[in-house]
Parts: structure tokens; sequence; C-alpha cells
């Protein structure tokens, strides 16, 4: 199973790339799952019901979200009639919406996606490790779901890479989300799950985490920030997961980081993607001196 994971997506720069490139990313990469991070698709706070479906009819099969998932308050309504649309897990009780879902593919695989929210430097919600240990316990990798794949969305490192632990030999991929600054650590935990503490954004790199540059003095400027105009970046990263035992079997860097000529190695990302005879990532393996 091949699954493509893109990075927030902020503002009209950030879709108007996945509404364009996706469709030939999911052909050319023959892709089984597209999942997104929109939390700031619409104008960089929220996101709308026009937008979700947007993004659906280009071929994402599941949105997370993250501490801007109700900025747009029509969110707190339309969730529920988005079935593809999860909100963070860890919002109390009764909060509208789901904090995970179980999507199919094209081919009948089933991938159970998680969406929650870290507490370092970020709202204090309910113990995300205690929530997400609940899901993983009711819809186990292998009986459960063919594949798991958990976007936390937090602001610190450490408590990402804890999760990523928390989480090694239980699911297939475990990123990061909400920074905008994509880590270059993706890598294959002993456990046999990838894990990427932050994929970046998908919007334009000219930018403070996508919005308009702050003057010289870093003096915010009044009012709200807004994102900037200019063509996006594609943050994705790839991660083909074999069915059996659904572990992240080979991963590799996308094009978070790099500038807007980036999007011309959108191209050559696919020819990177390597999987060695133990299941283990070109990159890994060869650490390892196994393969
Ligand atoms: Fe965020």
């Amino acid at each position: 199973m091949r699954i493509l994971f893109i990075g927030d997506i902020v503002g009209r720069s950030g879709r108007t790339i996945v509404t364009e490139r996706l469709p030939r990313l999911i052909r050319d990469w023959k892709l089984d799952l597209v999942i997104a991070n929109g939390e700031n698709s619409a104008g960089g706070f929220g996101i709308t019901e026009a937008i979700y479906r947007e993004l659906i009819e280009a071929g994402v099969d599941a949105i997370t979200l993250g501490n801007h998932a109700w900025d747009q308050k029509e969110a707190l309504v339309f969730i529920e009639r988005a079935p593809k649309l999860i909100r963070p897990l860890n919002y109390p009780a009764g909060t509208p919406g789901r904090g995970a879902a179980l999507i199919e593919t094209k081919t009948g695989a089933r991938t159970l996606v998680i969406n929650a929210m870290g507490r370092i430097y970020m709202d204090p919600l309910d113990d995300p490790f205690a929530a997400i240990d609940r899901e993983l316990i009711a819809c186990p990798l292998g009986s459960g779901a063919d594949a798991i794949v958990i976007d936390f969305h937090g602001e610190a490192t450490s408590e990402k890479q804890a999760m990523g632990f928390f989480c090694d030999g239980r699911a297939s991929l475990v990123v990061g989300t909400h920074t905008h600054v994509p880590t270059a650590d993706l890598h294959v935990l002993p456990g046999g799950t990838a894990f990427m503490s932050d994929v970046g954004m998908t919007g334009d790199f000219d930018s403070v985490i996508g919005m308009a540059a702050a003057p010289p003095s870093f003096t915010p400027p009044p009012g709200q920030p807004a994102p900037t105009s200019v063509d996006g970046t594609p943050a994705p990263t790839a991660v083909p997961v074999p069915l059996v035992p659904g572990f992240g079997g080979a991963v590799d860097r996308g094009l978070g980081g790099l500038p807007h000529a980036g999007r011309r190695l959108v191209d050559l990302f696919v020819d990177r993607v390597g999987v060695c005879r133990h299941g283990f990532s070109l990159r890994t393996c060869a650490r390892r001196g196994r393969g």
C-alpha cells in the first residue's frame, strides 16, 4: 500500500498546488491513499465545507486538523456530515466530529487515520497518549486495520518523538504536523513504524510559516496575519506500506524544506523510494549494514 501524507495546507497557494498536482501524483506514484492536514487551508485559519469538498474532489482521502480546527465556525456543524474530516482525538468528550476514522482505499484496504494534538506549548487538552492508546487497542494493526496513520499535531519535537516510540510496532506511520517546518528525521523505528517529527507545510516557503513576513523590526503587524499569495510548494511524505504486517516498510522524504524549484523534483521523488528484502528503507538498511 502506498500512502501519501501531505503537510499542512496553508491558504490559497497551498490549496492550488494540491488541486493542480495531486491527481497526477496519485496516478504517477500509484498512490492507494492520500491524507492531508487541512487546518490552515482557509486563509491560514481552519477549513470550510467548500474547501473540504474541493480537497476531497482533488483526491485527498482523509483530512486531519489541529489547533485551528474550529477557526471557521461552520466546521463545528459541517464536520458531522464530513466523514473524511478528522479533528484531534483528545478534545473533550462531546466535541463534534471524530478523532479517528477507518478509511477504505480503492482496493478495499482499511486504514485507520488518527489525529491528536500535543500539549507542550499547545492547548491544554486531554492526554493524547492515553487517547491514542485506546484507539490502537480498539482497532489493532493487522486485525482491525491494514494500516494505521497518526497525525500528531504539536509544537515540540520531543513530544512527537515520544509519541512515535509510544506507537512503535502498533502503527504504520506517525507524522508530526503544526510547525510548518519539515524535519529531516524520517526513518523507521525499531518496531517497524515509520516516523517523521514534522512533515512541514504545503504553501509559500518565502514566508513566516506560510504568512506574509513581518517587517524587519519583527513587530507583528496589526490585525490577523494573512497567507502570502505566491504559489505553494507541496510537502508530501510518501510511505509505501506493505499490507502485512502494515508497518512502514519503505519511507523517504518528500519536498519539505525545498523552495519553489522543489516542485520540479516531484517527478524524481518516486525514484528514490525503495525497500530492502528485510522491509527497511534503503537508507535505514545501509546504516544497519543489512540488505
Ligand atoms: Fe496547528
